[in-house]
């Protein structure tokens, strides 16, 4: 089955084919990355005018079979910027409608997990971590389809954190990377920097704090030393990375005492972090599944890909689709399905 995956929920426009699936026929990805670089983030108005813009020259790229041969048209359905979604669904619809091809939306959340399986299929149940520049979140995969929300950020995804000590540390945007980059060779132990704790929700994320306390430690507020030397940096950006991370380790472990697993499927933007990769496969006694290269941030090679095991278990909706910018995971069991709104 060949499905043609579109996705715009934020600053990527990506456009892929995928049979059954898994084998990757094309893939092509617009990247916005200049475009909000000046305002140090995504500026909503700003991205929905350049999917807009590139989103037909994307299609005729990654066509490389005539669109008659397409059997479905998948497009992510959120969650995601409102007008951005809005885009690439209106764009997936007419596709679908013009051609007389079925249609299914997809959860964006869902799909980066997706994409660690696209790679070797894993064992299952796995514990999912998705870590992206707009989620945070620890999911129990039964198995493709069926999923348990175990925890997810309270207030800042971890992505958007990364973005943001990169930004006071005079990165550019987007500071992941680079702040990732920064960091080798600095001493993680020197700044006692830690992620929040969530009361009584021990799976929980928060990471507003931990960027409080990097304002602060950069400003110099308590120690009226600001950090200017490469050292301080470079210090400052290791001490930053080992907080995050030693967090969502600590928070897989105790997941994983609670939900014993057979994999650990890692996902998002933030997942291209060797330092995370390493830390995650040292530290869990479990192996570890990776998107293959260039599926670990927004990309519509995963929208095209959980899109053949959704429509193989669910078939597409009849009443059509609509953006969400909170949408409901495929088939979260009843007693979590209000977590995940
Ligand atoms: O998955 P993604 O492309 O978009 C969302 O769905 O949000 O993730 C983008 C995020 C950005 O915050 C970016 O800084 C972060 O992923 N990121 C990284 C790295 N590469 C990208 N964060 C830390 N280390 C990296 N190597
Ligand atoms: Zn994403």
């Amino acid at each position: 089955m060949l499905i043609l995956g579109i996705e715009s929920t934020c600053d990527e426009t990506g456009i892929a084919l995928v049979r059954d699936g898994r084998t990757l026929l094309s893939h092509v990805v617009a990247s916005q990355e200049a475009l909000h670089q000046p305002y140090g983030g995504v500026i909503p108005e700003l991205a929905c005018r350049y999917h807009l813009d590139v989103l037909d020259s994307l299609l005729k790229k990654a066509l490389v079979v005539p669109l008659e041969k397409v059997d479905l048209i998948a497009v992510a359905q959120g969650p995601g910027l409102i007008g951005a979604l809005w885009i690439g669904i209106q764009f997936a619809q007419g596709l679908a409608f013009g051609l007389g091809k079925p249609l299914l939306g997809i959860n964006h959340i869902e799909a980066h997990l997706y994409a660690a399986t696209m790679g070797a299929p894993p064992p299952f149940p796995a514990l999912g971590l998705v870590v992206s520049g707009g989620h945070t979140a620890l999911v129990y995969v039964k198995e493709i389809g069926c999923y348990t929300l175990i925890g997810q950020t309270q207030d800042d995804a971890i992505g958007e954190a990364f973005d943001k000590a990169a930004k006071l540390l005079g990165l550019p945007y987007p500071g992941g990377p680079h702040l990732e980059r920064l960091a080798q060779g600095g001493d993680p132990r020197r700044f006692p920097l830690r992620a929040g704790r969530v009361k009584k929700s021990p799976f929980d994320f928060s990471f507003s704090g931990l960027k409080t306390a990097f304002l602060y430690l950069v400003q110099g507020r308590e120690t009226g030393l600001p950090l200017t030397s490469e050292r301080d940096r470079k210090d400052a950006a290791a001490s930053f990375q080992r907080a995050a991370f030693s967090d969502l380790v600590e928070k897989a472990k105790r997941a994983l005492a609670h939900y014993p697993c057979k994999s650990l499927l890692l996902g998002g933007g933030v997942s291209q972090n060797q330092t995370l990769r390493h830390l995650l496969a040292e530290q869990l006694p479990l192996p570890l599944f990776c998107p293959p290269e260039g599926l670990s941030a927004d990309n519509g090679a995963m929208i095209a890909g959980l899109a053949y095991p959704q429509f193989l278990r669910h078939g597409v909706p009849t009443e059509g689709i609509t953006a969400q910018t909170r949408p409901p995971w495929t088939s979260l069991p009843e007693e979590h399905a209000d977590e995940s709104k």
